[in-house]
């Protein structure tokens, strides 16, 4: 048999999560490797945010979050704050700005955040071994044996921070989910989040012509949560920010309420739009509010009359109100892994202690990051809960 290489601390997987647990156990002296398959250290962070990472949100609270247990992420959320990986940030000198909705982005590059981890890895006396697949794990009398691509290691402490399953293209594995399995731990059925929904047949045909318009409206879901933000027509079907946040709140055969105009009050509106301009078309005078295209193919497929302001009884106003406050879509289905953000769902939060995210039935194993069932908004939300997860882990191991 191989050499078996002996480390403290060992964790599987030098993403987001993994990187910020490394350099925090490194920070209190301990012996730590970092392992991971791929050739290169946080890919996910490289690509996300259009390449200018969206590395957290200012408004980062616990209701942004979608897990089981609501109040799982407290714990960790407040030991290691936005202000804290912000303060990092600053530290390295990275220019970062705010884009949205508090949402926080590199003003340069993905690059520099990747960077960022890495110096402080170096300076905490981390050892990454990339291009190492953990094939599998087994429990020793003091600890955790590891067989790999690249032969034997052995630790005290172990962390799973392998991520989800978005991205398969990206080297996204079930090791996580399956490894919790394997100690008895109890995972939540997964699914993708954040991402685009595809469209039944019959409003396929409808809207595919409309690919790249976009507009703002606000979505809510058959559960009644909500978001403020813009809708994107694909050839698929729908995307954008509204679409990516509510998908996680989706439930196959469930349909969305989309307010087309929102926080118009489309009879005030028609009153005053109908006195200035009686014989204007309706097509037209909502053009004023919506993309034109999208007005004219409403009215191709019979939602809107077409007919002059001032040939609309009062009965039909309300009815277009309604309309447009209420437009109903029910998604064929979403685009699954592929394009998702994130994978809802994972290592049940009930067999983790929020403080530490060690296994409460086995001592030493701990999972951070999205291989967790926490699953953050869009917007930053969801690297926050890597890097706080990961310091919690990174205290304890
Ligand atoms: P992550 O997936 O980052 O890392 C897991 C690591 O484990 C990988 O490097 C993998 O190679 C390794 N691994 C898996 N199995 C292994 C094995 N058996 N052996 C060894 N290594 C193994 N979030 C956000 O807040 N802001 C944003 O801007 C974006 N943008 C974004 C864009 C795109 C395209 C995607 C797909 C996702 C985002 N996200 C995001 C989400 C964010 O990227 C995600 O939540 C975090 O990367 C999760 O970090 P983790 O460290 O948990 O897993």
């Amino acid at each position: 048999m191989s050499e078996c290489k002996h480390h403290q601390v060992i964790i599987i997987g030098a993403g987001a999560a993994g990187l910020m647990c490394a350099l925090t156990a490194g920070y209190r002296g301990r012996d730590v490797l970092l392992l991971d398959n791929a050739k290169q250290l946080g890919r996910k962070i490289l690509i996300s945010g259009g390449g200018r990472c969206n590395f957290t949100n200012l408004q980062t609270q616990p209701s942004a979050y979608l897990c089981a247990n609501p109040h799982f992420v407290k714990s960790a959320l407040a030991r290691f704050t936005q202000w804290d990986f912000i303060a990092m940030v600053e530290r390295h000198g990275i220019a970062y700005h705010e884009k949205t909705l508090g949402q926080l982005f590199c003003d340069e590059s993905a690059k520099e955040i990747v960077e960022m981890l890495t110096t402080e890895c170096d300076w905490a006396g981390v050892k990454i071994q990339l291009r190492t697949e953990v094939l599998t794990v087994s429990k020793t009398e003091t600890g955790f044996e590891l067989h790999t691509s690249e032969g034997h290691f052995s630790c005290e402490s172990l962390v799973i921070a392998t991520g989800g399953l978005s991205m398969p293209k990206l080297g996204a594995t079930p090791f996580g989910f399956k490894l919790a399995q394997q100690f008895g731990l109890r995972v939540l059925p997964t699914t993708a989040g954040l991402v685009p929904f595809t469209l039944q047949p019959e409003d396929k045909s409808h809207f595919e012509c409309l690919a790249g318009v976009s507009l703002p409206v606000t979505v809510t879901s058959a559960s009644g949560q909500s978001f403020s933000e813009a809708l994107l027509f694909t050839h698929r079907g729908i995307s954008g920010p509204a679409i990516l946040q509510i998908s996680s709140y989706w439930k196959p055969g469930e349909a969305v309420s989309i307010d087309l105009l929102p926080g118009l009050n489309f009879v005030d509106w028609y009153k005053t739009i109908s006195i200035e301009s009686p014989k204007l078309s309706i097509k037209n005078a909502l053009s004023r509010l919506l993309p034109k295209r999208f007005v004219e193919r409403l009215q191709e497929i019979g939602a809107i009359p077409d007919k002059a302001l001032n040939q609309f009884s009062k009965a039909e106003v309300e009815a277009l109100a309604d309309y447009f406050a209420n437009w109903s879509i029910a998604p064929g289905g979403t685009e699954g892994y592929r394009t998702a953000e994130v994978t809802l769902g994972g290592v049940c939060t009930d067999e983790l202690s929020s403080k530490t995210l060690e296994a409460k039935a086995c001592k030493g194993l701990y999972f951070i990051g999205e291989v967790v069932d926490v699953t953050g908004w869009l917007g930053g939300y969801n690297f926050q809960w890597a890097w706080s997860s990961g310091h919690a882990a990174g205290e304890a191991v």
